[in-house]
């Protein structure tokens, strides 16, 4: 049996959810967990065992989930669809290339969860 050692990358895959009436959506209520699933099955079929996918909570951007986070190479993919894991694992996993048209960057995060919401003053705003 082949020693897999340290992942060569980590993807972290926001599973998040909140309640529906939540002034800020949640990655789970987009389908992060059939992209979660979708990305596990990618690399598995592709034999990308120095790859981890990694479930995790809130990972900030919010306001474009499904988010994603691949480390070490710091890029943050949001709005991910099932249709794009191929690429991701393909042309990013395997090859090194970040899908750029699914970069997001500091401006995303800024995003405010009150966008459309103004009936909520700032301070009602739930945790994450
Ligand atoms: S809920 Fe997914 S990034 Fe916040």
């Amino acid at each position: 049996m082949a020693r897999v050692g340290m992942p060569r990358k980590f993807v972290f895959v926001c599973l998040n959810e909140r309640p529906e009436e939540h002034p800020r959506p949640s990655c789970t209520r987009r389908g992060s967990g059939s992209l979660f699933e979708a990305l596990r099955e990618e690399t598995g079929r592709q034999g990308l065992v120095d790859i981890k996918v990694v479930a995790s909570g809130c990972l900030e951007p919010c306001m474009v989930g499904p988010s994603l986070y691949v480390a070490p190479d710091d890029i943050w993919y949001g709005g991910v669809t099932i249709q794009d894991v191929p690429q991701i694992v393909e042309q990013h996993l395997a090859n090194d290339v970040p899908v750029e048209f699914l970069r997001i960057g500091r401006e995303e995060f800024e995003l405010s969860p009150l966008a459309g919401r103004s009936d909520l003053p700032p301070g009602e705003i739930p945790p994450a």
